[in-house]
């Protein structure tokens, strides 16, 4: 097979596929644009594809039964490769690009790594071959959208071709709107109201498993949330969902609101639908910022997410390094309410130097409160102390020099 510019091998995880030369896309000496090439592969994802890999081998421990799996919008074909590759069990998978380059060169890729017994390659419209997998014996237990921007155009037609019990997993890497930049985009896309506040991310999250949400309750299904991250430029969420009215209730009852104070940082969640125009802040009375509706459930599952981390030894990654380091992260907060304080805002606020993350939080829990570090944020804290003692903790810390609060 030839193709109309020059290729170059890469390795992943012990996956070899041929794709565009990298040098031909770089801006600068470090920096390649994969949008720019004529056919996508993103070396920043690989470790999006490291942990699809382990959740798709922690869900088959989970269901116990050979897996069928779509991958409606494929580029070089390396994510399924993957998945065929490293998960056992995984006995069906279709390939797909509408780029017909696309579809030759993953056609190339799985003829190369021996999978062509189990990989069906297709060059079609990513909604119209889901929707050609609608019949109930057609269905797949795992779809995962990774579109360029965001997964909202292809929500439906892939829940049509998932089978009760199926897992979707979805990358949205339009961050602009879901994080606040452009909210108007964010209500088109996802109907959901962003707010650029400094857990903006995890807002973008929760959006996005409303949309979910929205699109499965239509079809009287419901969702559970498994894992979910924000890592680089993108969001991704995995879900199981399941079938019956009940289900879908269940998930539609978890979904509300967020409300910020912008002036004194205080927040609260409020379940339901419903107009808070007037809401001012409890705290300070100031006004407060409505951010929704969104999923104000758990983003991720601490058992589902301890069955990945066993299997992280037992699989090539591309960095088990990062991998180990969010997952741990991601198990301690997976319980966490909604929301998380960023310690160098508060410090502005307060005019103060910002004191460890470390500190901060041992300084929470000596006064009772629950206290956590958080994936999102490097200097984030989940903690459900009110303002007024995070304050209080912090200035402690920053004004008594030798601190006796905090045992060793
Ligand atoms: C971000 S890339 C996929 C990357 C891939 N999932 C991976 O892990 O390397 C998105 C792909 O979707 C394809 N695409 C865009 N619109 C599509 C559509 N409507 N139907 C099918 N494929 C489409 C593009 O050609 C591109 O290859
Ligand atoms: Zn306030």
């Amino acid at each position: 097979m030839s193709f109309p510019f020059t290729t170059q091998e890469v390795s992943e995880a012990g996956s070899v596929v041929t794709i565009p030369s990298l040098k031909l896309f770089a801006r600068g000496s470090s920096e390649y644009i994969p949008s720019k090439a004529p056919v996508f592969y993103n070396p920043r994802m690989a470790l999006n594809r490291d942990l699809a890999v382990l959740v798709l081998r922690a869900y088959r421990k989970m269901i116990d039964w050979d897996l069928s799996v779509c991958e409606p919008l494929t580029g070089c074909g390396i994510r399924g490769i993957r998945f065929a590759s490293q998960v056992e069990g995984v006995s069906k998978i279709v390939l797909n690009d509408l780029n017909p380059i696309a579809s030759n060169l993953a056609t190339l890729n799985v003829e190369k790594n021996g999978l062509t017994h189990k990989i069906i390659i297709e060059n079609d419209d990513a909604n119209s071959l889901l929707i050609s997998h609608s019949h109930p014996n057609e269905r797949f237990d795992m779809i995962d959208l990774d579109p360029f921007g965001s997964p909202s155009p292809f929500i439906d037609s892939a829940l049509l071709a998932l089978k009760g019990g199926g897992l979707i997993a979805l990358t949205a890497t339009d961050t602009a709107p879901l994080c606040g930049v452009n909210p108007l985009s964010c209500i088109r896309k996802y109907f959901g109201r962003p707010l650029r506040t400094e857990y903006c991310h995890e807002l973008g999250i929760r959006i996005l498993l409303n949309s979910l949400v929205f699109s499965a309750s239509r079809h009287e299904l419901g969702v559970n949330v498994l894992f979910s991250h924000s890592t680089n430029h993108y969001l991704r969420v995995y879900a199981q969902v399941r079938s019956g009215a009940g289900k879908a209730n269940m998930a539609v009852e978890r979904i509300g609101y967020i409300l910020h104070c912008f002036d004194c940082f205080h927040r609260q969640c409020s379940f339901g639908l419903a107009n808070f125009k007037e809401a001012r802040c409890e705290v300070c009375g100031g006004n407060m910022n409505v951010a929704g509706p969104l999923w104000l459930g758990q983003i991720a599952t601490r058992e589902f997410c301890e069955s990945m981390l066993s299997e992280v030894e037992s699989v090539q990654l591309s960095n088990t390094k990062a991998a180990k380091k969010l997952l741990n992260t991601i198990i301690m907060e997976a319980e966490a309410a909604p929301t998380y304080y960023v310690i160098d805002r508060i410090c502005d606020r307060l005019n103060v130097p910002p004191p460890s993350t470390e500190l901060v939080i041992r300084s929470l829990s000596n006064y009772g409160y629950i206290a956590l570090p958080t994936h999102f944020h490097p200097r984030g804290v989940k903690t459900n102390a009110p303002m007024h003692i995070i304050e209080k903790s912090i200035k402690e810390l920053v004004l008594i020099p030798s601190n006796t609060l905090l045992p060793k």
